[in-house]
Order: structure tokens, then C-alpha cells, then sequence
């Protein structure tokens, strides 16, 4: 059997895509996208089936592209946006964090990735953006440790105290934070035009 890079969710794909929330997550992502320029690449990071974040994103006019390590996930996104790239990998190795883009978004992916996945994440979503480029992704405020609801594997926030640091280091700098309806916590930071490329 192949190896599961997904971190569980591609056994549970259908069912996460049926009861994903149509809208959680859609009005933070809008309106930190409002900074971004007409037109603007755009790479959703653990995209999922597209719905609802590179879907509002689209919706903007923005240039969206997507990774997942989930096939299911991955071919959900194909079919909802036939012309948006797509590629099926790891975020550790995907070759889309070898272009650059203007902005990168990931929600409820990076708490799945094991706490050294998550700091050499960072440091690549920062070589992969712009000078000025934004970046926002999911996590709790605090530094904790639980087990996914729908997969049972070990999900680990390092929280904000320790997430600035490590963006900083990346040449990132934690603009501010958000909390949803849900109670997802947002990380918003933006390329910090100093350091641009960062001093690695
Ligand atoms: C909680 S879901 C969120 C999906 C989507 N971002 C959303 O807003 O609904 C996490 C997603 O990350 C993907 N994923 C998990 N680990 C991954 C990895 N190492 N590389 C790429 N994708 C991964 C899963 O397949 C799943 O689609």
C-alpha cells in the first residue's frame, strides 16, 4: 500500500468534504485577502476539495493554485476548478513551493504536520513568496497538543509565541491574528521587506 502523506484524511475524504462547513473560514480569508492585488497567485496549501477558501478566493478574481496530499482531495479540487493547477504531494516536497506566488493561504493544515514539519514549512512558504507577499494559515493561539477529531492523529499547535519566532527566522513577520465563528485562530504575516530574500 502506498504511504499516507495526508495525515489520515484521505481514508476519511468524502466524509470531511460532505461535512466541511460551507462558509467557516470564507469571511477571515476574504477580507485579509483585500491587501492582495487584482489578479494576484494565490497557493492554498492542504486545499482539500477547494471549498470554501480557494473558492472565495477564485470568486475575488484571484489566480488560485492548490496542494494536497490527499488523491480524493486533490481530484475534488481538479473538478471544481478544471482550469486552477493542481498538485497531488506532500506540502514537505511539493514542487509548487518552488514557484513563487503573491500570497499563500493554508487552513487546518499545519497542526497536522509533526512540530520540526511545520518550522522547515514556514521557511519554505517564505522562499516562495514575493517581496511584500502574505501569508495565513490555521492554528491555536496556544502551544498544545490533541488528537484530530475525524482522523485520531496527533495534531500539535506550537502557538503564537513560538509561531512568531519561527516566521521571523523565515523573514516573516506576524502582522496579526484572527479568530472565526468556529474559534480557528488565524496567523496573518506578510514578507518583512528588510530581509527580503531571508538571511538563510
Ligand atoms: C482539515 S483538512 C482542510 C482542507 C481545506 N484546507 C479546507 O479548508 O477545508 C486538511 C487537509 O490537509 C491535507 N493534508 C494533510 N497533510 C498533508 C500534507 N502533509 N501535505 C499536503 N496535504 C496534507 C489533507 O488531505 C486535507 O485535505
Amino acid at each position: 500500500m502506498p504511504a499516507d502523506f495526508s495525515n489520515g484524511y484521505e481514508a476519511i475524504a468524502s466524509r470531511f468534504i460532505e461535512s466541511r462547513s460551507p462558509d467557516m473560514g470564507a469571511t477571515v480569508v476574504a477580507e485579509w485577502s483585500r491587501v492582495l492585488a487584482p489578479g494576484s497567485a494565490v497557493l492554498d496549501l492542504g486545499c482539500g476539495s477547494g471549498a470554501p477558501i480557494s473558492q472565495v478566493l477564485a470568486d475575488l478574481g484571484f489566480a488560485i493554485h492548490g496542494v494536497d496530499a490527499s488523491p480524493s482531495m486533490a481530484a475534488a479540487f481538479a473538478k471544481r476548478f478544471p482550469n486552477a493547477p493542481v498538485e497531488c504531494a506532500a506540502v514537505e516536497n511539493c514542487s509548487f513551493l518552488n514557484r513563487t506566488f503573491d500570497a499563500i493561504v493554508s487552513w487546518g493544515l499545519f497542526f497536522l504536520l509533526d512540530a520540526g514539519a511545520q518550522r522547515k514549512l514556514i521557511a519554505r512558504v517564505s522562499d516562495a513568496l514575493r517581496p511584500g507577499g502574505r501569508f495565513l494559515f490555521t492554528a491555536p493561539s496556544q502551544a498544545c497538543s490533541w488528537a484530530d477529531s475525524l482522523t485520531g492523529l496527533p495534531s500539535v499547535s506550537l502557538g503564537e509565541a513560538a509561531y512568531r519566532i519561527e516566521l521571523e527566522a523565515a523573514g516573516l513577520a506576524l502582522t496579526g491574528t484572527r479568530l472565526d465563528e468556529g474559534g480557528n485562530h488565524y496567523y496573518l504575516a506578510s514578507v518583512t521587506p528588510r530581509t527580503w530574500p531571508p538571511p538563510r
